[in-house]
Protein backbone atom coordinates (compact mmCIF):
# COMPACT_ATOMS: atom_id res chain seq x y z
CA UNK A 1 0.00 0.00 0.00
CA UNK A 2 1.24 3.47 -1.07
CA UNK A 3 0.86 6.44 1.22
CA UNK A 4 0.91 8.61 -1.49
CA UNK A 5 -2.55 7.38 -2.94
CA UNK A 6 -6.04 7.28 -1.20
CA UNK A 7 -7.04 4.22 0.56
CA UNK A 8 -8.92 1.58 -1.82
CA UNK A 9 -12.46 2.66 -1.95
CA UNK A 10 -11.72 6.47 -0.93
CA UNK A 11 -12.06 9.32 -3.09
CA UNK A 12 -10.01 12.77 -3.49
CA UNK A 13 -12.60 15.04 -4.52
CA UNK A 14 -10.60 18.06 -7.16
CA UNK A 15 -12.57 20.75 -7.38
CA UNK A 16 -14.66 19.59 -10.32
CA UNK A 17 -15.88 16.41 -7.93
CA UNK A 18 -16.55 19.17 -5.55
CA UNK A 19 -18.79 21.15 -7.34
CA UNK A 20 -21.12 17.78 -8.75
CA UNK A 21 -21.24 16.94 -4.89
CA UNK A 22 -22.06 20.31 -4.12
CA UNK A 23 -25.05 20.07 -6.69
CA UNK A 24 -26.46 16.82 -5.37
CA UNK A 25 -26.33 18.13 -1.63
CA UNK A 26 -27.72 21.43 -2.77
CA UNK A 27 -30.61 19.34 -4.67
CA UNK A 28 -31.03 17.19 -1.96
CA UNK A 29 -31.90 20.14 0.50
CA UNK A 30 -33.82 21.96 -1.71
CA UNK A 31 -36.39 19.14 -2.41
CA UNK A 32 -36.59 17.35 0.81
CA UNK A 33 -37.58 21.18 2.39
CA UNK A 34 -40.17 21.19 -0.38
CA UNK A 35 -41.64 18.31 1.52
CA UNK A 36 -41.34 19.87 5.01
CA UNK A 37 -38.39 18.04 5.94
CA UNK A 38 -35.74 19.58 8.44
CA UNK A 39 -32.17 18.77 8.56
CA UNK A 40 -30.28 17.32 11.53
CA UNK A 41 -27.11 15.03 12.17
CA UNK A 42 -25.28 12.71 14.16
CA UNK A 43 -21.69 11.81 15.57
CA UNK A 44 -19.49 9.70 12.30
CA UNK A 45 -18.11 7.72 15.42
CA UNK A 46 -20.92 5.83 17.34
CA UNK A 47 -20.41 2.54 19.68
CA UNK A 48 -20.00 -0.34 17.69
CA UNK A 49 -22.36 -2.44 19.81
CA UNK A 50 -25.23 0.00 18.39
CA UNK A 51 -25.17 -2.06 15.00
CA UNK A 52 -24.70 -4.90 16.21
CA UNK A 53 -27.61 -5.10 18.02
CA UNK A 54 -29.36 -3.20 14.91
CA UNK A 55 -28.44 -4.00 11.86
CA UNK A 56 -27.98 -7.06 11.16
CA UNK A 57 -24.90 -9.66 10.46
CA UNK A 58 -24.58 -7.84 6.37
CA UNK A 59 -23.32 -4.81 7.90
CA UNK A 60 -21.86 -5.71 10.85
CA UNK A 61 -19.29 -7.70 8.64
CA UNK A 62 -18.70 -4.72 7.04
CA UNK A 63 -17.96 -2.09 10.26
CA UNK A 64 -14.85 0.22 10.08
CA UNK A 65 -14.18 -0.54 13.61
CA UNK A 66 -11.70 -0.23 16.52
CA UNK A 67 -11.01 0.16 20.27
CA UNK A 68 -10.21 3.77 21.18
CA UNK A 69 -7.92 5.19 23.43
CA UNK A 70 -10.51 4.49 26.80
CA UNK A 71 -11.39 1.16 25.90
CA UNK A 72 -14.38 1.20 24.10
CA UNK A 73 -15.19 -0.61 21.31
CA UNK A 74 -16.20 2.27 18.69
CA UNK A 75 -17.09 2.19 14.42
CA UNK A 76 -17.54 4.41 11.60
CA UNK A 77 -21.01 5.06 10.73
CA UNK A 78 -22.12 2.75 8.25
CA UNK A 79 -25.58 3.79 8.02
CA UNK A 80 -27.69 6.38 10.15
CA UNK A 81 -30.76 4.40 11.00
CA UNK A 82 -29.86 3.26 14.19
CA UNK A 83 -28.51 6.95 14.82
CA UNK A 84 -31.82 8.11 14.37
CA UNK A 85 -33.92 5.86 16.22
CA UNK A 86 -31.59 6.23 19.61
CA UNK A 87 -31.79 9.83 19.23
CA UNK A 88 -35.55 10.12 18.11
CA UNK A 89 -35.99 7.95 21.60
CA UNK A 90 -34.37 10.04 23.73
CA UNK A 91 -36.02 13.03 22.31
CA UNK A 92 -39.39 12.43 20.76
CA UNK A 93 -41.04 14.48 23.76
CA UNK A 94 -39.59 17.15 22.26
CA UNK A 95 -40.62 17.50 19.10
CA UNK A 96 -44.32 17.42 17.34
CA UNK A 97 -44.94 14.08 15.71
CA UNK A 98 -44.51 13.25 12.87
CA UNK A 99 -41.13 14.04 12.78
CA UNK A 100 -39.86 14.31 9.16
CA UNK A 101 -35.92 14.42 9.45
CA UNK A 102 -33.09 14.70 6.73
CA UNK A 103 -29.58 14.38 7.01
CA UNK A 104 -26.73 14.57 4.65
CA UNK A 105 -23.48 13.02 5.36
CA UNK A 106 -20.48 10.74 4.74
CA UNK A 107 -20.85 6.98 6.05
CA UNK A 108 -18.06 4.06 5.87
CA UNK A 109 -18.07 0.58 5.09
CA UNK A 110 -15.90 -2.15 4.27
CA UNK A 111 -17.06 -3.48 1.12
CA UNK A 112 -16.06 -5.42 -1.92
CA UNK A 113 -15.18 -2.54 -3.96
CA UNK A 114 -16.89 -2.77 -7.48
CA UNK A 115 -18.91 -0.08 -9.79
CA UNK A 116 -21.17 2.11 -7.56
CA UNK A 117 -19.91 0.74 -4.45
CA UNK A 118 -17.02 1.89 -2.47
CA UNK A 119 -15.75 2.26 1.34
CA UNK A 120 -17.18 5.32 1.94
CA UNK A 121 -20.36 7.34 -0.08
CA UNK A 122 -22.57 10.01 1.11
CA UNK A 123 -26.62 9.22 1.99
CA UNK A 124 -28.97 11.49 1.73
CA UNK A 125 -31.68 10.14 4.74
CA UNK A 126 -34.98 11.21 4.83
CA UNK A 127 -37.37 9.54 7.66
CA UNK A 128 -40.95 9.87 8.68
CA UNK A 129 -41.40 9.57 12.75
CA UNK A 130 -44.49 8.61 14.87
CA UNK A 131 -46.94 7.89 11.96
CA UNK A 132 -48.25 4.27 11.16
CA UNK A 133 -50.59 5.35 8.52
CA UNK A 134 -50.02 3.89 4.72
CA UNK A 135 -50.08 8.65 4.15
CA UNK A 136 -46.75 8.59 5.39
CA UNK A 137 -45.32 5.45 3.07
CA UNK A 138 -46.72 7.44 -0.15
CA UNK A 139 -45.37 10.71 1.22
CA UNK A 140 -42.16 9.31 1.65
CA UNK A 141 -42.11 6.88 -1.73
CA UNK A 142 -43.23 10.61 -3.55
CA UNK A 143 -40.02 11.71 -2.38
CA UNK A 144 -37.91 9.59 -3.52
CA UNK A 145 -39.43 10.08 -6.72
CA UNK A 146 -39.30 13.96 -6.76
CA UNK A 147 -35.44 13.75 -5.51
CA UNK A 148 -34.43 12.36 -8.46
CA UNK A 149 -37.32 13.90 -10.67
CA UNK A 150 -35.29 17.13 -9.81
CA UNK A 151 -32.30 15.92 -11.13
CA UNK A 152 -33.78 15.80 -14.64
CA UNK A 153 -34.78 11.88 -14.21
CA UNK A 154 -37.72 10.45 -15.96
CA UNK A 155 -39.60 7.17 -15.73
CA UNK A 156 -37.43 6.50 -18.38
CA UNK A 157 -34.42 6.47 -16.68
CA UNK A 158 -35.07 4.88 -13.03
CA UNK A 159 -37.83 2.61 -11.13
CA UNK A 160 -38.73 2.19 -7.36
CA UNK A 161 -39.45 -1.43 -6.74
CA UNK A 162 -41.77 -1.40 -3.79
CA UNK A 163 -42.36 -4.35 -1.85
CA UNK A 164 -43.63 -5.46 1.51
CA UNK A 165 -41.69 -7.06 4.56
CA UNK A 166 -45.02 -8.64 5.78
CA UNK A 167 -45.90 -10.57 2.70
CA UNK A 168 -42.56 -12.65 3.11
CA UNK A 169 -42.93 -13.10 7.00
CA UNK A 170 -46.89 -13.71 6.23
CA UNK A 171 -45.71 -16.52 3.77
CA UNK A 172 -42.80 -17.55 6.17
CA UNK A 173 -45.30 -18.65 9.05
CA UNK A 174 -47.26 -20.00 6.57
CA UNK A 175 -45.08 -22.26 5.84
CA UNK A 176 -44.57 -23.07 9.47
CA UNK A 177 -40.48 -21.48 9.44
CA UNK A 178 -39.41 -20.91 13.29
CA UNK A 179 -39.25 -16.83 13.39
CA UNK A 180 -35.85 -17.33 14.67
CA UNK A 181 -34.87 -18.08 11.04
CA UNK A 182 -36.93 -15.45 9.33
CA UNK A 183 -34.08 -13.02 9.21
CA UNK A 184 -31.59 -15.90 7.68
CA UNK A 185 -34.39 -16.46 5.21
CA UNK A 186 -35.11 -12.76 4.16
CA UNK A 187 -31.62 -12.34 3.64
CA UNK A 188 -31.50 -15.44 1.01
CA UNK A 189 -34.18 -13.59 -1.09
CA UNK A 190 -32.81 -9.85 -0.71
CA UNK A 191 -29.52 -11.87 -2.14
CA UNK A 192 -31.15 -13.83 -4.55
CA UNK A 193 -30.51 -11.12 -7.49
CA UNK A 194 -27.18 -11.39 -6.49
CA UNK A 195 -26.59 -14.67 -6.29
CA UNK A 196 -26.77 -17.94 -8.54
CA UNK A 197 -30.23 -19.60 -8.30
CA UNK A 198 -28.64 -23.01 -7.06
CA UNK A 199 -26.62 -21.12 -4.03
CA UNK A 200 -30.36 -19.33 -3.09
CA UNK A 201 -31.98 -22.98 -3.80
CA UNK A 202 -29.30 -24.59 -1.62
CA UNK A 203 -29.97 -21.95 1.04
CA UNK A 204 -33.82 -21.97 1.03
CA UNK A 205 -34.01 -25.97 1.19
CA UNK A 206 -37.46 -26.98 1.16
CA UNK A 207 -38.61 -23.60 0.69
CA UNK A 208 -36.84 -23.00 -2.66
CA UNK A 209 -39.95 -23.82 -4.97
CA UNK A 210 -42.51 -22.40 -3.58
CA UNK A 211 -40.07 -18.84 -3.49
CA UNK A 212 -39.35 -19.33 -7.01
CA UNK A 213 -43.02 -19.55 -8.05
CA UNK A 214 -43.52 -16.00 -6.06
CA UNK A 215 -40.39 -14.88 -8.11
CA UNK A 216 -42.13 -16.47 -11.29
CA UNK A 217 -45.73 -15.15 -10.88
CA UNK A 218 -45.38 -12.29 -9.11
CA UNK A 219 -47.62 -10.90 -5.86
CA UNK A 220 -49.10 -7.71 -4.71
CA UNK A 221 -51.33 -7.24 -1.47
CA UNK A 222 -53.75 -4.70 -0.64
CA UNK A 223 -51.79 -2.62 1.44
CA UNK A 224 -49.03 -2.46 -1.66
CA UNK A 225 -51.96 -1.78 -4.31
CA UNK A 226 -53.16 0.87 -2.25
CA UNK A 227 -49.54 2.46 -1.77
CA UNK A 228 -48.99 2.56 -6.31
CA UNK A 229 -52.84 4.15 -6.23
CA UNK A 230 -51.71 6.92 -3.68
CA UNK A 231 -49.23 7.65 -5.46
CA UNK A 232 -51.14 7.37 -8.84
CA UNK A 233 -53.31 9.93 -7.35
CA UNK A 234 -50.01 12.45 -7.40
CA UNK A 235 -49.29 11.35 -10.80
CA UNK A 236 -46.14 9.43 -9.88
CA UNK A 237 -47.32 5.88 -10.91
CA UNK A 238 -45.05 5.48 -13.61
CA UNK A 239 -42.20 5.39 -11.32
CA UNK A 240 -42.83 2.22 -9.28
CA UNK A 241 -43.21 -1.50 -9.81
CA UNK A 242 -44.68 -3.71 -7.56
CA UNK A 243 -42.04 -6.26 -6.80
CA UNK A 244 -41.83 -8.92 -3.93
CA UNK A 245 -38.12 -9.69 -4.70
CA UNK A 246 -37.40 -6.75 -2.70
CA UNK A 247 -36.99 -7.46 1.08
CA UNK A 248 -33.78 -5.33 1.89
CA UNK A 249 -30.49 -6.17 3.74
CA UNK A 250 -30.95 -4.40 6.83
CA UNK A 251 -32.46 -6.56 9.58
CA UNK A 252 -34.73 -4.00 11.20
CA UNK A 253 -37.76 -3.58 8.70
CA UNK A 254 -40.80 -4.46 9.35
CA UNK A 255 -43.41 -3.51 6.30
CA UNK A 256 -43.13 -1.43 3.40
CA UNK A 257 -39.71 -1.57 1.43
CA UNK A 258 -38.63 -0.46 -1.72
CA UNK A 259 -35.32 0.10 -3.93
CA UNK A 260 -34.66 2.39 -6.61
CA UNK A 261 -32.89 1.03 -9.26
CA UNK A 262 -31.74 2.65 -12.94
CA UNK A 263 -33.76 1.31 -15.97
CA UNK A 264 -30.99 -0.25 -17.51
CA UNK A 265 -30.88 -2.58 -14.80
CA UNK A 266 -26.95 -1.89 -15.24
CA UNK A 267 -25.98 -0.32 -11.96
CA UNK A 268 -26.10 -1.01 -8.14
CA UNK A 269 -29.16 0.67 -5.92
CA UNK A 270 -29.74 4.13 -6.22
CA UNK A 271 -31.54 4.13 -2.98
CA UNK A 272 -33.43 1.92 -0.44
CA UNK A 273 -35.54 2.01 2.14
CA UNK A 274 -38.36 1.47 4.16
CA UNK A 275 -40.59 1.14 7.57
CA UNK A 276 -38.95 0.07 10.82
CA UNK A 277 -41.83 0.04 13.19
CA UNK A 278 -39.47 -1.96 16.16
CA UNK A 279 -36.18 0.08 16.04
CA UNK A 280 -36.69 3.09 18.13
CA UNK A 281 -38.65 0.71 20.46
CA UNK A 282 -35.62 -1.29 20.91
CA UNK A 283 -33.35 1.60 21.17
CA UNK A 284 -35.38 3.54 23.90
CA UNK A 285 -34.57 3.45 27.34
CA UNK A 286 -37.67 4.71 28.95
CA UNK A 287 -40.35 2.34 26.61
CA UNK A 288 -40.47 4.83 23.50
CA UNK A 289 -42.45 3.01 20.77
CA UNK A 290 -43.31 4.66 17.67
CA UNK A 291 -43.27 3.66 14.37
CA UNK A 292 -40.80 5.23 11.73
CA UNK A 293 -40.33 4.83 8.05
CA UNK A 294 -37.26 6.31 5.83
CA UNK A 295 -35.17 6.18 3.17
CA UNK A 296 -31.32 6.44 2.14
CA UNK A 297 -29.94 7.48 -1.26
CA UNK A 298 -26.00 7.33 -2.14
CA UNK A 299 -24.26 9.98 -4.01
CA UNK A 300 -22.33 6.90 -5.90
CA UNK A 301 -24.76 6.00 -8.13
CA UNK A 302 -26.70 8.90 -9.03
CA UNK A 303 -23.58 10.61 -9.54
CA UNK A 304 -23.12 8.19 -12.56
CA UNK A 305 -26.77 8.51 -14.08
CA UNK A 306 -26.57 12.35 -13.92
CA UNK A 307 -22.85 12.72 -15.24
CA UNK A 308 -22.67 14.28 -18.47
CA UNK A 309 -26.09 16.35 -16.89
CA UNK A 310 -23.76 18.92 -14.82
CA UNK A 311 -23.42 21.94 -16.00
CA UNK A 312 -19.51 23.66 -15.61
CA UNK A 313 -19.82 25.47 -12.44
CA UNK A 314 -19.12 29.38 -12.95
CA UNK A 315 -16.54 29.94 -10.70
CA UNK A 316 -16.33 33.73 -9.89
CA UNK A 317 -18.83 36.68 -11.44
CA UNK A 318 -16.17 39.56 -12.23
CA UNK A 319 -12.39 39.77 -13.23
CA UNK A 320 -10.74 42.83 -12.11
CA UNK A 321 -7.84 43.44 -15.51
CA UNK A 322 -4.72 45.67 -14.04
CA UNK A 323 -3.93 46.81 -17.42
CA UNK A 324 -1.34 49.18 -15.90
CA UNK A 325 0.36 48.16 -12.68
CA UNK A 326 -0.18 51.89 -11.43
CA UNK A 327 -3.56 51.59 -11.32
CA UNK A 328 -3.17 48.31 -8.55
CA UNK A 329 -3.78 49.93 -5.56
CA UNK A 330 -7.15 51.22 -6.80
CA UNK A 331 -8.24 47.89 -8.58
CA UNK A 332 -7.42 46.66 -5.21
CA UNK A 333 -9.81 48.61 -3.23
CA UNK A 334 -12.31 47.79 -5.85
CA UNK A 335 -11.76 44.09 -5.19
CA UNK A 336 -12.34 44.75 -1.59
CA UNK A 337 -15.82 46.47 -1.47
CA UNK A 338 -17.63 44.31 -4.59
CA UNK A 339 -16.11 40.94 -2.49
CA UNK A 340 -17.59 42.96 0.58
CA UNK A 341 -21.23 43.38 -1.48
CA UNK A 342 -20.98 39.94 -1.79
CA UNK A 343 -19.93 39.43 -5.89
CA UNK A 344 -17.14 36.31 -6.28
CA UNK A 345 -14.34 38.41 -7.80
CA UNK A 346 -10.52 37.15 -8.67
CA UNK A 347 -7.41 39.58 -9.83
CA UNK A 348 -4.14 38.75 -11.01
CA UNK A 349 -1.74 38.63 -8.17
CA UNK A 350 1.34 39.25 -10.12
CA UNK A 351 1.91 41.61 -13.29
CA UNK A 352 0.73 39.69 -16.21
CA UNK A 353 -0.24 40.40 -20.15
CA UNK A 354 -3.91 42.14 -20.49
CA UNK A 355 -4.97 39.19 -23.22
CA UNK A 356 -3.71 36.59 -20.46
CA UNK A 357 -5.90 38.09 -17.98
CA UNK A 358 -8.99 38.63 -20.64
CA UNK A 359 -8.04 34.63 -20.90
CA UNK A 360 -8.00 33.97 -17.49
CA UNK A 361 -11.39 35.81 -17.00
CA UNK A 362 -13.50 33.31 -19.76
CA UNK A 363 -11.96 30.54 -18.01
CA UNK A 364 -12.82 31.45 -14.73
CA UNK A 365 -16.84 32.16 -15.98
CA UNK A 366 -16.60 35.86 -15.02
CA UNK A 367 -19.67 37.68 -16.23
CA UNK A 368 -17.52 40.87 -16.29
CA UNK A 369 -14.26 42.05 -16.47
CA UNK A 370 -13.09 45.33 -15.18
CA UNK A 371 -9.83 47.02 -16.84
CA UNK A 372 -8.05 49.28 -14.83
CA UNK A 373 -6.05 51.04 -17.21
CA UNK A 374 -4.97 54.29 -19.05
CA UNK A 375 -8.36 55.26 -19.26
CA UNK A 376 -8.44 56.50 -15.41
CA UNK A 377 -10.42 57.63 -13.75
CA UNK A 378 -12.60 56.11 -15.82
CA UNK A 379 -12.58 52.14 -16.43
CA UNK A 380 -14.30 49.85 -18.65
CA UNK A 381 -16.74 47.46 -18.55
CA UNK A 382 -16.86 44.48 -20.70
CA UNK A 383 -19.51 42.15 -20.33
CA UNK A 384 -17.70 38.80 -21.93
CA UNK A 385 -20.58 36.85 -23.51
CA UNK A 386 -21.18 39.74 -26.07
CA UNK A 387 -17.84 41.67 -25.97
CA UNK A 388 -19.96 44.61 -25.46
CA UNK A 389 -17.44 47.36 -23.52
CA UNK A 390 -18.28 50.88 -21.61
CA UNK A 391 -16.44 53.08 -19.88
CA UNK A 392 -17.24 54.72 -16.80
CA UNK A 393 -16.00 56.86 -13.85
CA UNK A 394 -14.78 54.50 -11.40
CA UNK A 395 -16.48 56.34 -8.28
CA UNK A 396 -20.35 55.20 -10.05
CA UNK A 397 -18.97 51.49 -10.94
CA UNK A 398 -21.68 50.01 -8.46
CA UNK A 399 -24.23 51.67 -10.18
CA UNK A 400 -23.36 50.09 -13.48
CA UNK A 401 -23.34 46.57 -11.90
CA UNK A 402 -26.11 44.43 -12.21
CA UNK A 403 -27.75 43.85 -8.87
CA UNK A 404 -25.99 40.91 -6.97
CA UNK A 405 -27.29 37.54 -7.20
CA UNK A 406 -28.89 38.25 -10.07
CA UNK A 407 -25.32 38.10 -11.57
CA UNK A 408 -24.18 34.63 -9.55
CA UNK A 409 -27.60 32.85 -10.94
P1 LIG B 1 -28.84 0.96 2.32
O1 LIG B 1 -29.66 0.30 1.25
O2 LIG B 1 -27.84 0.13 3.01
O3 LIG B 1 -29.87 1.59 3.35
O4 LIG B 1 -28.12 2.21 1.69
C1 LIG B 1 -28.84 3.22 1.03
C2 LIG B 1 -28.13 3.65 -0.24
O5 LIG B 1 -26.80 4.08 0.09
C3 LIG B 1 -27.92 2.57 -1.28
O6 LIG B 1 -29.06 2.42 -2.08
C4 LIG B 1 -26.74 3.12 -2.06
O7 LIG B 1 -27.15 4.12 -2.99
C5 LIG B 1 -25.93 3.81 -0.98
N1 LIG B 1 -24.82 2.94 -0.55
C6 LIG B 1 -24.85 1.98 0.42
N2 LIG B 1 -23.65 1.39 0.56
C7 LIG B 1 -22.83 1.98 -0.36
C8 LIG B 1 -21.46 1.84 -0.72
N3 LIG B 1 -20.68 0.96 -0.11
N4 LIG B 1 -20.97 2.61 -1.70
C9 LIG B 1 -21.74 3.52 -2.34
N5 LIG B 1 -23.04 3.72 -2.03
C10 LIG B 1 -23.58 2.96 -1.06
C11 LIG B 1 -29.54 2.19 4.52
O8 LIG B 1 -28.42 2.58 4.78
C12 LIG B 1 -30.71 2.48 5.43
N6 LIG B 1 -30.20 2.97 6.70
C13 LIG B 1 -31.65 3.45 4.75
C14 LIG B 1 -32.80 3.88 5.61
C15 LIG B 1 -33.03 5.11 6.13
N7 LIG B 1 -33.81 3.09 6.00
C16 LIG B 1 -34.62 3.80 6.76
N8 LIG B 1 -34.16 5.05 6.85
Amino acid sequence: MSAMQPLPGFRDFLPDDCAARNYIFEKWREVARRYGFVEWDGPVLEPTELYKKKSGNEIVGQLFNFTDKGEREVALRPELTPTLARVVAAHEREFRKPLKWFSIGQFFRYEKQQRGRLREHYQLNCDIIGESDLAADVELVALAIDILRGFGLTEKDFVVRISDREFWTDFLRDKNVPEERWPEMLQTIDKSERESREKTAEKLGMLADPVFEVFNKGATSAKLDNLVEGLRARGLAEFVDVDVRIVRGLAYYTGTVFEVFDRGGKLRAIAGGGRYDNLIAQLSDNAVSMPALGFAMGDVVLGELIRGRLQPERKIDIYIVIAKETRRADALAQVQQLRDRGYRVDFPLTSAKVGKQFQTAEDLGATLAILYGDEWPQVKIKTLATREEKLVSHQELSAHLPAHPSLSS
